[in-house]
């Protein structure tokens, strides 16, 4: 993502030049740099149709105040101001049904859930990409509001039931703080041993999903870039940033490091 004219000559420098991505970089696009916000919006999509199962806003950057490197994501929360009725609509009429239109007419079947990567911009909401998977840190979030069973929504969708079948949520906001190794996205150590994550799981709302850990006779470690993800729910964001800031402040891991501000802006 580049902000200025330095930066993108940098990049194209780095890309084409030094080959940072070897032969993938002979050619290139250049895009409209969108300043908006964004959103991660998430349908299930069966041969016959969709169903939308919520959003959530990613924070991509590394570190506070949107600094630092670009990675898989460092934290999300729904819901959010910032998704009115109106922009919904907008995201379903204007994107997610046409997407599902041109899915039928080229006749390819897709059966799954659809990940719309959009930024949005004056109330105009823009692909920026799809992912044919959920997001991480976004499905911890949306999975923890999820009412469904959540088998019996995986099976709608392979057995083209969708049309037969509605998202009940929990109508919980949530958020997810994650713990990322020191240095992570660039290289970082791993086997640093995690204490009191037992304290964490009994404050209330809470729920730690492992993703970089190993279990070493007993004793949590740390083995991967994004370690572990702490989700929170409550009545409001306020209630759920405050359990999930407290559940990862009991948390001992002089390895690890997390953003302090997810969920402060748009809320
Ligand atoms: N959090 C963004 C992604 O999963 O692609």
């Amino acid at each position: 993502i580049c902000e200025n004219v330095n930066d993108a000559s940098r990049a194209i420098t780095d890309i084409m030049k030094k080959k940072i991505f070897g032969s993938a970089g002979e050619k290139i696009i250049i895009e409209e740099f969108i300043n908006g916000f964004e959103i991660s919006y998430f349908a299930f999509v069966d041969k016959k149709t969709f169903l939308p199962l919520g959003y959530a806003l990613d924070h991509k950057r590394a570190y506070d105040n949107d600094k630092g490197p670009n990675t898989g994501g460092m934290g999300c929360f729904t819901p959010s101001r910032l998704m009115t009725n109106n922009l919904e609509k907008k995201i379903i009429k204007n994107i997610v049904e046409k997407t599902v239109y041109g899915l039928r007419k080229e006749s390819f079947t897709y059966r799954g859930i659809l990940f719309f990567g959009l930024m949005i911009k004056n109330q105009e909401p823009y692909v920026i990409e799809y992912n044919v998977r959920f997001g991480d840190p976004e499905c911890q979030t949306l999975l923890r509001n999820l009412d469904n069973d959540f088998l019996e929504l995986l099976l709608s969708t392979t057995n083209d039931k969708l049309s037969k079948t509605k998202i009940s949520t929990k109508k919980k906001s949530v958020v997810c703080v994650v713990l990322a190794s020191k240095g992570y996205p660039g290289s970082y150590k791993t086997g640093k041993a995690i204490n009191n994550l037992n304290k964490v799981e009994k404050i209330e709302g809470i729920e730690v999903f492992h993703a970089g850990t190993k279990s070493d006779s007993s004793i949590v470690k740390s083995n991967g870039g994004r370690v572990l993800s702490i989700t929170a729910t409550g009545k409001d964001l306020n209630l759920a940033r405050s359990r999930a800031y407290k559940a990862v402040k009991t948390i001992e891991w002089e390895g690890g490091f997390y953003r302090n501000d997810i969920g402060i802006k748009n809320i």
